[in-house]
């Protein structure tokens, strides 16, 4: 598109070469020549002032065209070739060889695991898995999330259209423990239990975000339980997870199902908050954890004038990342060979 005017020309020239550069296209709109153009305006006489308007009214439309084609055709996806890598109809002995399962060895994150819960068992937690498919009673209602709460968006929960749900944290399984273990409660024998599950979230996916991924939650309820011994037990796990001494650091946050809440930081394992390319600035914020909601303790049937508990829900994948330095999350489901043979 040609322009009369010399200026709109010219700022219409350097806008279309700065456009194919950019990444988020809709940016030029803000660009500051635009914005100087119309700025010009009322200072033209009336006769100029119609042409001129035109003219940079048209330019923003055509930009507004090139911003929705580049939009359309960054939506087109590559089809996936779902053909056999190899001819199926040959006979067998000239097929690929498949990988001999004694060549094999447990997913990382199952290693991990294990030593997680190790740790736990040894401070007399015992261990419950999550699961799967739950409802919204599970992941909303029985964790204090009042209805139509904006917090229950920050799940970016997937959910049937059945009302059923991919939970998206393992506190789906705080009231179940707590139901479960009311009876022993009551016979004086606090709750201590560590949930490990697999947890999904419908997530713009990054170096740092996966829609599957994986937490462990912990449940601790007894008479006369604080902050304190919720900060020193993570903090023993993470001393011992890490096999270093670590220093603690909390801040307050919001969950609803926990009263306080903090978010909670270690300094680094392994430069001891001087910053590296593991933790950045020397501290690494790692989990959610807060005192029981005395709701939630009620809905379960425990009364929170007797009982007081803490809770933490920890990705545990994000441990490992520090741990072993692994820069993308999106590696552990990958099944790329290269990254798992690392840790045989
Ligand atoms: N469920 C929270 C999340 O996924 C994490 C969490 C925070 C769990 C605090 C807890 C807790 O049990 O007390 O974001």
């Amino acid at each position: 598109m040609s322009y009369q005017n010399e200026k709109i020309a010219e700022v219409a020239d350097v806008l279309h070469r700065r456009l194919e550069k950019l990444e988020n296209k809709t940016d030029i709109l803000k660009a500051t020549e635009l914005r100087a153009l119309y700025a010009e305006i009322p200072t033209l006489s009336p006769d100029q002032r119609a042409s001129f308007g035109q003219e940079i009214n048209a330019l923003k439309q055509e930009l507004e065209g090139l911003i929705a084609s580049a939009e359309q055709a960054a939506e087109i996806v590559e089809p996936i070739d779902v053909t056999a890598p190899f001819d199926v109809n040959v006979t067998a002995d000239r097929r690929p060889k498949l990988l001999p399962t004694q060549l094999g060895g447990r997913h990382p994150l199952m290693v991990e695991l294990d030593e997680i819960l190790d740790i736990f068992y040894r401070m007399g937690f015992q261990a419950v898995e999550s699961r799967q498919i739950d409802n919204e009673y599970y992941m909303f209602d029985s964790l204090n999330f009042p209805k139509d709460h904006p917090a229950r968006d920050d799940y970016d929960t997937f959910m049937t259209e059945e009302g059923l749900i991919a939970p998206a944290h393992t506190s789906v399984m705080q009231n179940r423990v707590l139901k479960e273990h009311k009876d022993s409660l009551e016979q004086g024998k606090p709750i201590a239990v560590v949930v490990p599950g697999r947890v999904f979230r419908n997530e713009d996916l990054d170096a740092r975000h996966e829609h599957t991924f994986y937490q462990l939650e912990g449940v601790y309820v007894g008479k006369n339980v604080h902050v304190g011994h919720l900060m020193a037990t993570l903090k023993e796990f993470m001393k011992a997870y890490y096999k270093r001494d670590v220093e603690i650091k909390t801040q307050p946050f919001y969950f609803p199902f926990t009263e306080p809440s903090f978010e909670f930081a270690i300094s680094c394992p392994f430069c001891d908050k001087v910053g590296c390319n593991v933790c950045g600035e020397g501290w690494i914020e790692l989990l959610g954890c807060g005192m029981i909601h005395p709701n939630v303790l009620k809905e379960a049937g425990i009364d929170p004038t007797i009982y007081t508990g803490f809770a933490w829900g920890v990705g545990f994948m994000r441990m490992a990342m520090i741990k072993y330095n692994i820069d993308d999350i999106r590696h552990f489901e990958s099944a790329k060979l290269e990254f798992l043979r690392q840790f045989k």
